[in-house]
């Protein structure tokens, strides 16, 4: 088999909803390079959530097709959950089971032995700083507790692609710092990341951006390539100039 240089191609993807009164993604092309963090940037309700459980498999495409690891999807939805990680936009965790019980489940969902959950558990509670709270109830865990919880949890089975929705939302400045230079580590390390994010200026951090609205691609680069294209100094000013007088309901 050829192997894809992306790690993810959408083609045409389509998702409606209520029998097509909503147009959440309306005919999106995306590719993500292997390798890359690529930041899905748009105003709320712009198609981002709906395009990564897509691509996760959770959602049905109303039409068109989409690749993810080389692999057909929603075809290979059992093979494909080995290659990504997602930390969900709503948290997907248990909120009446502990730090290391939520971490050790998702283990589990992976087939992983005993082994490998203690090793690269507590590898990832060291590095997200959550040693010292391992045995609290995610019920109880701050915000930015439970997104680096989440994250943990997409990272247990050491997979090549990370699906991460609106990750750094909610998070205070630090600790968005903190996530960002992680994510260059885990770029550095050979992963790719795909992170969506409403805060335009996430994106700078990131190595190309889809700026994302009405369910399409409107525009998309490198940092650089964009605020260059526009003669501006932030993505929030290329996004504002995209929009003209357009009003975007949050
Ligand atoms: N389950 C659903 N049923 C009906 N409409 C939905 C559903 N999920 C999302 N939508 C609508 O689809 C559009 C895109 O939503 P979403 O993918 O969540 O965007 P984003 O993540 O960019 O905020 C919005 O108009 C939203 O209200
Ligand atoms: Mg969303």
């Amino acid at each position: 088999m050829k192997m894809s240089v992306y790690a993810v191609e959408t083609r045409k993807l389509v998702k409606h909803y209520n029998k097509g009164k909503v147009k959440a993604v309306n005919g999106l092309d995306l590719r993500i390079k292997k390798g890359e963090i690529y930041a899905l940037i748009g105003a709320n309700g712009s198609g981002k959530t709906t395009t990564i459980d897509m691509l996760s498999g959770v959602l049905m495409p109303t039409t068109g097709e989409m690749n993810v690891w080389g692999l057909p999807q929603p075809k290979n939805r059992k093979k494909i959950a080995h290659y990504f990680g997602i930390a969900p936009q709503e948290y997907a965790l248990y909120l009446d089971l502990s730090i290391w019980e939520n971490i050790t489940f998702f283990g589990k969902l992976y087939s992983l032995s005993r082994e490998e959950i203690e090793n690269t558990g507590k590898k990832l509670l060291e590095i997200l700083n959550l040693e010292e709270k391992k045995d609290v109830i995610a019920e109880q865990l701050s915000g930015g507790m439970k997104r680096r919880l989440s994250i943990a949890c997409a990272l247990i089975h050491q997979p090549p692609l990370l699906l991460f929705d609106e990750a750094t939302v909610g998070v205070d400045p630090v600790l968005r710092a903190y996530f960002w230079s992680y994510f260059r580590k885990l770029r550095d390390a050979g992963k790719t990341i795909l992170i969506t994010s409403h805060v335009m200026d996430e994106a700078e951090k990131a190595d190309r951006i889809g700026l994302m609205r009405a369910g399409v691609l409107i525009e998309e680069g490198t940092p650089s390539e964009l605020k260059q294209k526009y003669s501006v100094d932030t993505i929030e000013e290329v996004f504002i100039h995209l929009s003209g007088d357009e009003i975007i309901d949050e």
